[in-house]
């Protein structure tokens, strides 16, 4: 959409061709839900804490998860029946571990993850955070991460640049590897083979040397602290895409770069990652990975 906008330059009127941003009120609603859903999850952290598991006896959910992202998708629903005549679509982390197919197609989806961090919710560890990530056309079109116990607000519009709390973010300007921080997580599986891989990288990694390891236990936090320059990179094998679609764009809006474990391009549905402030420590980081395949999230449902 475009319109015009006048304005007097040297006592000419001069006319501007201005584009609408189509889907700036899906980010606003977005930063809407996600501040109620901050709210829903710490007014739980005092008294909803009660824990369920799902694909392993460490992969943890709570009804708090479950009540979070039903309110996001209702309320996007409510708002956008649909989206410029698409109907709208959504992979919610809940939604998919009760049944529901997770394709990404070229239509407008909203990928959610109601609590990224819900071992840390479960205890009141204090980092836990609402995702939502927006796509079309396999496309970020913008990412909210809510660190809700932090009360950091954390954008990002393709184009248009990262911010937190409304003050925008730049990556860190670090190319040494040996003077870097690097994020990682265990993941929650605990199949031995892939715990081997995984303590390998990680040995490799702290040993090259780095100046720490560090770890938020959310992907989606340790992406936005790439973002804001308090980590050089974040990689991890084992996520899922409600876990990277937001952060992902939060990363690369801030100046920094995803590539996948393998060094080739990032591909959000593949279950790995390496997101880092610049293509020099992401690529020095792939080389010290010991890289696995995990069944891809768009793998077909098993009946
Ligand atoms: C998990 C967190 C964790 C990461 C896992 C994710 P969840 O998400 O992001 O840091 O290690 O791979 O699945 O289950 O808390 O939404």
């Amino acid at each position: 959409m475009e319109f015009v906008c006048r304005a007097k330059m040297n006592g000419l009127w001069v006319s501007k061709a201005i584009m609408a941003d189509v889907w700036q009120s899906s980010m606003d609603h977005a930063v809407a839900v996600a501040r109620k859903a901050g709210e829903m999850v710490r007014g739980a952290l005092k008294d909803d804490r009660t824990v369920m598991t799902k694909s392993s006896a460490v992969d943890l959910v709570t009804q708090t998860d479950q009540k979070v992202e039903q309110l996001i998708i209702q309320s996007v629903k409510e708002k956008f029946p649909t989206h410029r005549c698409v109907c709208v679509r959504f992979i919610g982390e809940e939604s998919v571990a009760a049944g529901e197919s997770c394709n990404l197609t070229d239509d407008p989806t909203w990928i959610i993850d109601p609590i990224d961090g819900t071992t840390n919710f479960v205890h009141a560890f204090p980092f836990v955070a609402v995702s939502i990530g927006f796509s079309v056309n396999k496309q970020v079109e913008f990412g909210v991460v809510y660190s809700c116990l932090e009360d950091k607000m954390f954008t990002a519009r393709r184009g248009r640049g990262a911010f937190c709390n409304g003050e925008p973010l730049q990556v860190s300007e670090q190319t040494d590897i040996h003077q870097a921080i690097v994020a990682t997580e265990f993941g929650s599986s605990r199949d031995p083979t892939a715990v081997d891989h995984i303590f390998r990288s990680l040995r490799n990694i702290l040993c090259l040397p780095v100046h720490g390891v560090r770890g938020a236990g959310t992907a989606a936090i340790n992406m936005c602290l790439v973002a804001s320059g308090c980590a050089e990179a974040y990689y991890e094998i084992g996520i899922h895409v409600w876990d990277v679609a937001a952060g992902s764009l939060i990363v690369s809006e801030a100046g920094g770069v995803l590539l996948d474990v393998d060094g080739g391009d990032v591909d959000l549905m593949s279950r790995r990652i390496v997101a880092a402030n610049n293509r020099t420590i992401a690529e020095r980081i792939v080389k010290e990975i010991e890289s696995f395949t995990l069944q891809r999230d768009d793998a077909p449902l098993q009946s």
